[in-house]
């Protein structure tokens, strides 16, 4: 498994349509991690720093046409800037764990195949500011499109810019995480979501402690 050189820190990404049980599993993962006695920074994005957080507002809240994919690229890297300079490159360099509800494949996916932002323009921009700061381990809740909006609507917040944005959009953004999983399948693992939490929890702790040997009972 690669990870971030002159750093014993790990970084651990969420990804997934909405409604997939990323915020809930991130949670169970992060305490599980700190039963292990690991220092666990547990973020997101769009946000994860106090001026990303601001841009998140502009991104998930108001009318689904407020910003075109475009510009909706160039805020979600300013965000993830200003995320990596201040929270996840400092903690990875004191050797804490990071653990982050959606990370750049959500722009692949929202902005790239869902949004039909050039692909090329996306790994460009995604160079320039993540580079070598790449996930160790990208962990895709995959279910159907309609059940997991389902899910996401019940929750009812205010948050559901991109939940209001049609099935066919979903259908791309699944898609869309679903090929680049299997375009980088040394750092990609795929869940089945649509199961209950706990079992679906099982699923991901049994790869983490294949992937950590740090995790591993003795
Ligand atoms: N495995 C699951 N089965 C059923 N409901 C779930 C499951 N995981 C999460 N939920 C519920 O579905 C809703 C969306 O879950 P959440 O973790 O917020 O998803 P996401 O962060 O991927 O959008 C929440 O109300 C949550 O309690
Ligand atoms: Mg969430």
């Amino acid at each position: 498994m690669s990870h971030i050189s002159n750093s014993t820190g790990r970084f651990i990404v969420f990804e997934g349509g909405e409604g997939a049980g990323k915020s809930t599993q991130v949670q169970a993962l992060v305490k599980r991690l700190r039963d292990f006695g690991l220092e666990v920074v547990q973020t997101r994005e769009p946000g994860g720093s106090p001026g990303a957080e601001v841009l998140r507002n502009l991104l998930v809240q108001g009318d689904a046409g407020r910003w075109s994919p475009m510009s909706e690229t160039l805020m979600m890297y300013a965000a993830r800037s200003d995320h990596l300079e201040t929270v996840i490159r400092p903690a990875l360099e004191r050797g804490a764990w990071v653990v982050c509800d959606r990370f750049a494949d959500s722009s692949r996916a929202y902005q790239g195949a869902g949004g039909g932002v050039a692909p090329e323009f996306i790994e460009q921009i995604d160079a320039a500011v993540v580079g070598d700061t790449q996930p160790d381990l990208v962990l895709v809740l995959d279910m159907p499109v309609e059940a997991g909006l389902a899910r996401a609507s019940a929750r009812g917040d205010k948050e559901n810019r991109f939940e209001s944005k049609g099935l066919a959009f979903h259908e791309r953004l699944r898609q869309g995480f679903l090929n680049r999983a299997a375009k980088v399948p040394e750092r990609y693992r795929v869940f089945n979501a649509d199961q209950p939490i706990e079992p679906l929890f099982n699923d991901i702790w049994r790869v983490m402690a294949r992937a950590f040997p740090e995790l591993r009972v003795t």
